[in-house]
């Protein structure tokens, strides 16, 4: 895996000029006071971040339990791992509580855990590494502020070798300004929301970059909720994807899981949280979805 997938998924949409340079030069968004920082990942974790739709275990009717908030054993079963989200909460027995600031921070951004060992999907690792350096404070943050859950989770198990690395050891990630909405869009869909994750094409454990926004990918029991879904064919295509949806039935679909000819969608995005977002990142979201170019192509 390379660094700066970001970089790769924007370019794939057409949008390599408005890429790096905003995002190496954009003002910080936000102050890295305490109390700031906690908004900042409270409204990350709580919104577009939907760290919980993971790491919080789901009733079968996919409310999450909040008393076991963060607290894992949610699993992914899928043929080649079976996955349990682990307890990330700060309880020093059974979560992360013993782990330094730092190495949160490394085990988020490049997947390795304390004691070196690798963090296997589908925690979202190569998108979480364009995470900037405040916003993943700001997680770290929320994490530390929250109640911890004492809660023993198993081992994943990997049917297929792990990769060594998720590419070389991420140094500083700048914030991207919300002046320039594609950069910005981009950096919310790809790096805190992993979007692209599910609704790019996996080719044999692979994710083939040419083909962003297309979807196609089946998730069996998808959140062990008893049904699967295909993810859907979010590009610009008139009719195939999401061309032809005003605005608001874009952030409909995204926030509520209705189509525009008024179908509910089963749940496998995480909706609860998406609501929550304000409106200048539904609507970056937007703007990035738009720049993505039709496919299939003619
Ligand atoms: C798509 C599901 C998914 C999402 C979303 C997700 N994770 Fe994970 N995460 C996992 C899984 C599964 C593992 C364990 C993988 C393994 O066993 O190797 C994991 C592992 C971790 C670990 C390592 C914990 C340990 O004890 O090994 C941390 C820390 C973590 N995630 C934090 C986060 C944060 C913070 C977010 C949101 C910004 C997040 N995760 C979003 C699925 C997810
Ligand atoms: C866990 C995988 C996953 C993630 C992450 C994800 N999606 Fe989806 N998305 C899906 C699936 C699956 C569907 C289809 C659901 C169905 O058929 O009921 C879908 C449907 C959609 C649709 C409706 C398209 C249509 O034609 O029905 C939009 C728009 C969309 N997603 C946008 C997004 C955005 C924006 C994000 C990031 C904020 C995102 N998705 C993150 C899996 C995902």
């Amino acid at each position: 895996m390379e660094t700066g997938l970001i970089e790769r998924v924007a370019a794939r949409a057409g949008t390599v000029a408005a890429g790096l340079a905003i995002l190496a030069c954009g003002p910080p968004a936000f102050a890295q006071e305490p109390d700031e920082l906690l908004a900042r990942g409270t409204y990350i974790m709580e919104s577009i971040g939907a760290c919980g739709n993971c790491h919080t275990p789901k009733r079968s009717d996919g409310t999450p339990i909040e008393n076991l908030h963060l607290g894992g054993a949610f699993v992914i079963e899928e043929p080649a791992f079976k996955a349990y989200a682990p307890n990330i909460t700060m309880d020093e027995a059974t979560g992360i509580g013993t782990w330094s600031d730092e190495e949160i921070i490394r085990a988020i951004r490049e997947g390795f855990r304390p004691d070196g060992t690798i963090i296997g999907p589908p925690m979202p690792t190569p998108w979480y590494r364009d995470i900037s350096d405040t916003d993943v404070r700001a997680i770290v943050a929320y994490l530390r502020n929250a109640e911890p859950v004492n809660r023993v989770v198993p081992k994943s198990e990997y049917r297929v070798p792990l990769p060594p690395d998720w590419g070389p050891p991420v140094e500083s990630v700048p914030d991207v300004s919300p002046d320039d909405p594609l950069a910005y869009g981009t950096y919310v869909a790809v790096a805190l929301g992993h979007c692209t994750e599910c609704h790019t094409p996996i080719v044999e454990g692979v994710h083939d970059f040419s083909r962003v926004g297309l979807g196609g990918n089946t998730y069996p029991n998808i959140f062990g909720l008893g049904f699967s879904v295909i993810s859907a064919n979010v590009t610009s295509h008139p009719t195939l994807g999401i061309g032809e949806w005003s605005d608001e039935e874009i952030k409909l679909a995204i926030t509520d899981g209705i189509r525009p000819d008024g179908r509910q969608m089963l749940d496998s995005m995480a909706f609860q949280y998406y609501r929550n977002m304000t409106e200048e990142d539904l609507d970056a979201l937007v703007v990035y979805l738009r720049s993505l170019p039709p496919l299939p192509a003619e």
